[in-house]
């Protein structure tokens, strides 16, 4: 048996395994994607409710009105329950 190798070959291995992690830790985080959660109110506004139609300027509806149509809206924009506080905060301030 010769041991020579299997030393000179272990070190290369745990630098492999290293970068491998790496490698994930990376892909992950761009697979994640930019997060919304930091995303302020009006450019979840912009990115999300204009996908579908026109977007409703800020004040063609009175606060009870944003409310109704963003509890409606938020589950078809996909939006979390921050990011819709986010976006009412922003047109009842507008309207
Ligand atoms: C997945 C598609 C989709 C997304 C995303 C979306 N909407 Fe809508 N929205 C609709 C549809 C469909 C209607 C009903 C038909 C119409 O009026 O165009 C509508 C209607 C509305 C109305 C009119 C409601 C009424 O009572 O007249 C408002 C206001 C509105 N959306 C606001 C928003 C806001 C604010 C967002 C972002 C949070 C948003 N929408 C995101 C599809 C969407």
């Amino acid at each position: 048996m010769n041991r020579k190798p299997m030393k000179q070959v272990l070190p290369t291995v745990a630098v492999l395994v290293v970068l491998a992690i790496l490698a994930v830790t990376l892909l992950a985080g761009c697979a994640a994607g930019p997060s919304q959660v930091s995303k302020s109110g009006p450019q979840l506004w912009g990115e999300n409710c204009a996908r579908c139609h026109n977007v409703r300027p800020p004040a063609s509806l009175n606060d009870a009105e944003w409310d109704l149509a963003l509890m409606h809206m938020r589950t078809r924009a996909g939006l979390t329950t921050s990011e819709t506080e986010k976006v009412g905060t922003f047109l009842k301030a507008a309207n």
